[in-house]
């Protein structure tokens, strides 16, 4: 497996990743705090739709010089994570992780943790303070990221909340 930043021709790669997973548990943010509810779901992709709104926005990523991160055996996409170059917060200090997928038969093997590594070092590079994620609820989604040392965002996104307002939002201090 071999990490490096994606070229702009290798984005349609991503149509190649299996996003498949069983979904058990799903966290809800409520009151300041999370709770968990048994639901499942047989996720078992991305809709037509949503891959291409999400292609579409990788173009976007891309163009306004974020960064973009596969995680490749062979010619073959297995991973992708992909850093916002635009400033959000208050501040204008925090940068978003947007698109962090690991096929599914190539997870819990350490690709994910080394994807957010890189993500988290060119966030620094940047001089951003913090990384900011709309992670999508499902329990494993949101454990791996607190296991990566995310939590709560303190101050949510208004524009990203609005965007996806189940999901649960999380920040990584950087400093
Ligand atoms: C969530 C996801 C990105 C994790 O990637 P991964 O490659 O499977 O994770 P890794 O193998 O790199 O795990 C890194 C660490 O997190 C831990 N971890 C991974 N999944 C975990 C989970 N569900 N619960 C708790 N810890 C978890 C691992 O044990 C590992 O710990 P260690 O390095 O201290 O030993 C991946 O499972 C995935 O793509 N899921 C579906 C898509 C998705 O939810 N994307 C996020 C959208 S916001």
């Amino acid at each position: 497996m071999k990490i490096k930043i994606l070229r702009r021709e290798e984005i349609e790669k991503v149509r190649g990743i299996d996003r498949s997973e069983i979904v058990k548990q799903i966290y809800y943010y409520k009151d300041g705090k999370l709770t968990l509810e048994d639901e499942f779901y047989d996720v078992t992709g991305w809709t037509p739709s949503e891959l291409e709104r999400n292609i579409r926005h990788l173009y976007d990523i891309h163009d306004r010089d974020g960064t973009l991160f596969g995680a490749f055996e062979g010619d073959k996409l297995i991973g992708i994570s992909a850093l916002e170059s635009r400033f959000i917060g208050r501040k204008r200090d925090q940068l978003q992780l947007y698109f962090h997928h690991i096929d599914k038969h190539h997870r819990r093997k350490g690709i994910g943790r080394e994807l957010f590594s890189k993500a988290m070092e060119k966030a620094r590079e940047l001089g951003a303070r913090k990384l900011y994620v709309s992670a999508t609820p499902s329990r494993n989604t949101v454990d791996f990221y607190m296991h990566m040392g995310c939590r709560l965002a303190s101050e949510l996104s208004p524009e990203l909340y609005r965007l996806e307002p189940e999901d649960i939002h999380l920040e990584l201090k950087l400093y």
